[in-house]
């Protein structure tokens, strides 16, 4: 497999630290030094699946493929307005896609997951051009008067464009469950047969406890590809992470011993946008320049589950 387009889009209202202030017990200075996240940007006028579909075409563009050509759309999104049909149906519609779509949830691991599924269908001989799109507002799931939660996240959309290839070397996705640590449950409705009628309840963060499993998921999960490829962890030239805390990032580039320059980020700008940070940030390297033909790079995602994957592969995409 190969990636032969990126492309990703972010909502237009910028929200900045003192902005939440106004109406949190928070500070700039807090967040910042806990968090690495300056501002972040949140669905205002638009919708998500309009941002999704902005990002699939500049993905599809930056391929030189239409949507017609695509075999599959995998789609990574833990919430929004339709709960069903699924985001990749309603992405299909407006990029001229007639392939099977599906939605997968793998919170913030999501990208990961979804390239981890990509490659599956093409080595059973089921697709060949696959869509691998993460859309996703978790503002809509925090309580915006949380101030453990709200601060932290951002909206935002980012995709690739996968064809076969031989770039991708190993990718390691896991699963362990740990849902009391972080979840988000939805109100459903009604019935008459039902006693207890279950009422959604916010996000709810034990960040201690995500911030440990965060750090010891990816780190597991780099060891276990560098070992798998034969690579050691300076071979690596880029290592992409979930931006969901600057500490997080920081903590797991110490243990892998590896400079700064090598662990991109964009959360100060953009906060944590679940499973679409890693695209988002790969797309912007990608566009900037500053990924070269041959380069080595290591995604790791982690989320709510909990969830982790972890991928290699080489960069060759001028
Ligand atoms: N502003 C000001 N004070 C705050 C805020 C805030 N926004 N949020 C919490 N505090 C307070 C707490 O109430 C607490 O006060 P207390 O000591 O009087 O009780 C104090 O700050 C310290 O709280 P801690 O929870 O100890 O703060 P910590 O240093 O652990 O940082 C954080 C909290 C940022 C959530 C951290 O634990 C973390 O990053 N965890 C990882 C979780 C994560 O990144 N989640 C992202 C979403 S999940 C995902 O993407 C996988």
């Amino acid at each position: 497999m190969k990636i032969i387009g990126t492309g990703s889009a972010i909502p237009s209202l910028s929200v900045t630290n003192d902005m939440l202030s106004v109406f949190l017990d928070t500070s700039d200075e807090w967040i910042k030094t806990r968090t690495g996240i300056v501002e972040r940007r949140i669905i205002s006028d638009e919708n998500l699946k309009d941002l999704a579909v902005e990002a699939a075409k500049k993905a599809l563009e930056e391929a030189n493929m239409d949507g017609s050509q695509l075999d599959y759309i995998i789609c990574s999104n833990v919430v929004n307005y339709y709960v069903t049909p699924s985001m990749s149906c309603l992405i299909s519609g407006e990029i001229n896609a007639s392939c099977p779509c599906v939605d997968l949830n793998a919170a913030c691991s999501g990208f990961v997951y979804g390239l981890d599924m990509a490659q599956a269908y093409q080595l059973a001989g089921k697709a060949k051009n696959i869509l691998v799109i993460c859309a996703e507002e978790p503002t809509r799931m925090c309580s915006w008067k949380d101030r453990n939660t709200a601060v932290l996240f951002g909206d935002g959309a980012a995709a690739a464009v996968v064809t076969e290839g031989n770039d991708f070397n190993a990718s390691y996705i896991t699963a362990k469950y740990r849902p009391e640590i972080l979840y988000y449950q939805r109100a459903l409705e009604d019935c008459p047969f039902v006693t207890y009628q279950q009422r959604g309840v916010p996000m709810y963060m034990n960040g201690k406890e995500v911030f440990k499993m965060a750090v010891n998921a990816s780190i597991e999960g780099i060891e276990r590809i560098l070992k798998e490829t034969g690579l050691t962890a300076d071979q690596v030239d880029h290592y992409i992470l979930h931006q969901a805390n600057m500490r997080i990032i920081e903590t797991i580039r110490n243990q892998l011993h590896q400079p700064v320059e090598k662990f991109p980020h964009n959360i100060e700008r953009l906060g944590n946008t679940s499973s679409a940070t890693i695209p988002l940030l790969l797309d912007e390297l990608n566009k900037s320049g500053q990924l070269k033909q041959g380069d080595t790079i290591v995604l790791s995602g982690f989320g709510a589950g909990f969830t982790a994957g972890t991928c290699l592969f080489t960069w060759t995409m001028n």
